[in-house]
């Protein structure tokens, strides 16, 4: 028989439900595990040491019900956590990191939006210094990502403007997996393409596992689900602030996605 291959994805909250999204879209025969630290989110403006903490708790307990591999669907707990943790933990984990290359390949004005702590990091230091011919501008949006989460899921009103630098650029990598649910609106907002991780950390599991990629994503996916992880703003999220862990799996074409939201946690 098939070997089942499970996989955990892992996010401070509701962000890397776009990660899952890419990766449930292009990989066949995988199980996915969705956990979103929802109740110590944001992360992108917490110190180091609490960010390695919470992420190496959330990868150990993907460990206990048994994974194939785990992806951080975060920009900041990769870029704070994910080498430390590929060194104590024996199967692979895959980050994700700013679509910067292909926004440098577009030229011009680069501007990179992400978490405080993704912009104060040495890895995207080390990533923008790849294209020394690029004007990239990194900007830290400071509190977009927890207003995703309260919009998103407490149906909270979000001001995209005062979240933005004002300026013209030519290409907006959005270097947090939050602001992906934004995608189209920044996009509008500068008039200028817009580049995410989602897809490239999704091409690197199916590697990393040997499996194949499907080049065209299966848009159809979700579409006919109600429970699936693509209904996040039609979902009835509790009022507390909760941890949730969900099951994603594709059948018939159909994602499957339930979310099981453990019992209300202690601050
Ligand atoms: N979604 C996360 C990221 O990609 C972090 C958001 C946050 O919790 O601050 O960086």
């Amino acid at each position: 028989m098939k070997k089942k291959i499970t996989v955990g994805i892992f996010d401070s909250g509701i962000g890397g439900l776009t990660v899952l999204k890419e990766c449930a879209e292009h990989l066949s025969g995988v199980t996915f595990l969705y956990y979103g630290d929802n109740l110590h989110a944001p992360y992108g403006s917490k110190n180091a040491e609490e960010i390695l903490y919470l992420t190496r708790e959330a990868v150990k307990r993907f460990a206990r019900r048994g994974t194939d591999a785990v992806v951080l669907a975060c920009n900041t707990a990769t870029a704070v956590a994910v080498d430390e943790l590929r060194r104590e933990f024996s199967f692979p984990i895959i980050g994700t990191e700013p679509a910067v290359k292909p926004a440098a390949e577009h030229g011009g004005n680069v501007l990179v939006l992400a978490t405080p702590r993704t912009v104060q990091s040495v890895r995207l230091r080390m990533l923008t210094g790849r294209f020394p011919d690029c004007h990239i501008r990194v900007y830290p949006a400071a509190h977009l990502a927890e207003a995703v989460e309260r919009h998103f899921i407490y149906g909270e009103p979000l001001y995209l403007k005062a979240h933005l630098p004002e300026g013209r650029y030519d290409a907006v990598v959005l270097g947090c997996t939050h602001f992906v649910y934004l995608k189209k609106e920044i996009s509008q907002y500068y008039s200028a393409p817009v580049f995410d991780g989602g897809e490239g950390t999704a091409k690197r599991l199916a590697n990393v596992l040997k499996l194949p990629f499907s080049g065209t994503a299966d848009h159809q996916l979700g579409e006919k689900n109600p429970n699936n992880c693509f209904t996040l703003k039609r979902r009835n999220f509790p009022q507390n602030r909760v941890k949730f862990i969900g099951k994603c799996r594709k059948i018939n074409k159909l994602i499957y996605f339930r979310t099981f939201v453990s019992e209300k946690t202690k601050k």
